[in-house]
């Protein structure tokens, strides 16, 4: 078995459906304004009782039916997310246990929005060397918790679900390639402090100690931190950078990809990176209006719905792309 396959796909939106008028009634901004500078119109957000686990175990579930896997088949868990239930145990083991996957392999990748490709990566690796035989991938996320809901340069931009896929050893290529990138010295314009680590500073006697307290740990933000414009620039070069690299390994055309599958960030960055790849926008699937940003799980959650309606059919090309916090950038051609 040389190649891992993507033989089912699973997606999970919270019945919640957050529109911008919706926005409207609680910060300064306009649905005129956030469509034309996002593409976003409404977003899934989370219920009380819903988590990063929750979600990613109900994606699971659709992805393992729709191409009649058992749990018990599955040998690796790997779930992106940003948002997970808890530091530890790894939202891949809540989903285990949920799912009653015996023993197997389960963790969790952070690289922010570009999660899944990530995580895509790093199961495709493990099915080639022949560690195991299923992966279940899956990218979930609670971002509605993570936003300042008073801060309007971001709190319109995110919204929850997740996406899964099943990715099984085959003798027929699948995922052709995949790219990833990191340059942590943008880690500035685009972040999340880790609040637990601030949060017991006054019991901890060695920063009590410390005559002249002054750590990054006072400067921590409890919510998502963003330089829009930087993000908006940064993303577009990388991305253009990345579709060279693969356009140059593959001597890859326009006409050889059939769909591409972008992160939902912003119609914005979407249109430039297929105008990048020169394919026009009918051969873009655009979930960005109606899930807006969900992070890891935008991905997986746009490849479910346009393999659901029927655009996307077996033996067709893919191109994923994603850029997120980090800043990770990078990308996977899937012959699907
Ligand atoms: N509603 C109305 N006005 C808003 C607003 C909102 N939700 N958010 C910001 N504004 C205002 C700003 O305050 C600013 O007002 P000012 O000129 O009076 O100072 C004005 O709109 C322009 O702000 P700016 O940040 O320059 O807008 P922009 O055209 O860059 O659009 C983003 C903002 C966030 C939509 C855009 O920068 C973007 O999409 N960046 C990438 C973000 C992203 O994708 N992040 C995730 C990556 S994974």
């Amino acid at each position: 078995m040389k190649y891992s396959r993507i033989i089912g796909t699973g997606g999970y939106l919270p019945p919640t459906i957050f529109t911008n008028a919706d926005w409207e009634k609680r910060v300064d901004t306009s649905d005129a304004w956030i469509v034309e500078r996002t593409g976003i119109k409404s977003r899934h957000i989370a219920g009380p009782n819903e988590t990063a686990s929750s979600m990613a175990t109900q994606a699971a579930i659709s992805a393992l039916e729709q191409c009649n896997l058992l749990a018990k088949d599955i040998q690796l868990i790997i779930v992106a997310t940003g948002s997970p239930d808890k530091i530890f145990p790894a939202t891949a083991c809540l989903v285990q246990k949920n799912l009653s996957v015996p023993t197997c392999i389960a963790f969790d990748i952070q690289a922010a929005c570009s999660g899944f490709i990530y995580a895509l990566s790093i199961a495709d690796q493990y099915i080639k060397n022949g560690a195991v035989q299923n992966a279940l991938v899956i990218g979930s996320e609670l971002m509605s918790r993570l936003i300042d809901w008073t801060d309007r340069n971001t709190c319109i931009l995110f919204g929850d679900g997740a996406g899964a896929v099943v990715l099984q050893a085959s003798n027929e290529p699948g995922i052709l390639s995949t790219h990833l990138y990191a340059d942590g010295k943008y880690d500035d314009v685009l972040y999340l402090d880790n609040m637990q680590l601030g949060d017991h500073v006054d019991v901890i006697p060695s920063l009590q100690k410390s005559e002249n307290f002054n750590t990054p740990l006072e400067n921590m933000q409890p919510f998502i931190q963003m330089q829009g414009q930087k993000v908006f620039k940064v993303a577009v070069a990388k991305l253009g950078e990345l579709i060279k690299d693969v356009q140059k390994q593959h001597q890859l055309k326009p006409e050889q990809i059939d769909w591409l599958v972008p992160h939902q960030a912003n119609i914005r960055i979407i249109k430039a990176t297929a105008d990048k790849l020169g394919i026009p926008m009918e051969k873009v699937v655009c979930t960005v209006d109606t899930h807006s940003n969900t992070s890891s799980a935008s991905i997986p959650l746009a490849l479910d719905v346009a393999v659901r309606d029927g655009r996307i059919q077996k033996g067709q090309t893919l191109f994923f792309e994603a850029i997120g916090g980090g800043l990770t950038w990078g990308s996977a051609l899937v012959r699907f």
